[in-house]
């Protein structure tokens, strides 16, 4: 059975992505990396906050990478959670729940892991308690604004447990 994980990259202040979602900030640091490299083969599927799908891109203005998942480096079918479906884009599914959308995207991840991409729908997933892991691949900047990896004012302290460098199980 598939599991969720919530894998990003962030500022060593735990931003996901700069004001207004800006993710011009990553592109000096795209390359190789290890920690993607050890992710992407694990991915099955995607499952994406509709603000992630169709929101900027740190491979902007790279026609060959940008608009691509890993800009181009991993390629498989996307569950994207919203009120709003797109129009029809092939490989993608809409699904307005989420329960509904992290079933179909467990189906369709067969028994590799579907990565969460969105800070709000990892911290749904979170609270309904349906986030297995989390993996966090710093980079050396600080941003001081923006999207953080996990908003909840006033929640209470999560626990993880380290499984290898930078890849935490949730302690339920
Ligand atoms: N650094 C990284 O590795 C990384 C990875 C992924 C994303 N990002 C960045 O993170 C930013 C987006 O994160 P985010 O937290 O702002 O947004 P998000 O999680 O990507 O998307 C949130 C949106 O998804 C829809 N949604 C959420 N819950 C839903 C539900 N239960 N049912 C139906 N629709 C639901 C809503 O849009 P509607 O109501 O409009 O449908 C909501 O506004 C972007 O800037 C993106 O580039 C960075």
């Amino acid at each position: 059975m598939a599991k969720l994980l919530y894998g990003f990259s962030c500022s060593v202040d735990g931003f996901i992505a700069g004001p207004g979602g800006d993710m011009s900030w990553l592109t000096p640091y795209l390359g190789p990396d290890q920690l993607v490299d050890e992710l992407i083969p694990e991915i099955g599927s995607l499952l994406v906050g509709r603000r992630t799908f169709g929101g900027d891109d740190p491979h902007r203005g790279d026609p060959e990478r940008e608009g691509k998942a890993f800009g181009g480096g991993w390629e498989g079918p996307q569950v994207v959670l919203t009120h709003r479906p797109a129009a029809p884009v092939p490989g993608v599914t809409f699904v307005d729940n989420l329960v509904g959308a992290v079933t179909a995207a467990k189906e369709a991840a067969g028994d590799r892991y579907v990565n969460v991409l969105g800070a709000d729908i990892a911290r749904q997933c979170l609270e309904a308690g349906l986030l297995d892991e989390i993996l966090a691949m710093p980079v050396p900047v600080l941003l001081g604004d923006g999207v953080r990896m996990f908003d909840h004012p006033g929640g209470k302290p999560v626990g993880l447990e380290l499984l290898r460098p930078n890849w935490y199980r949730v302690v339920r």
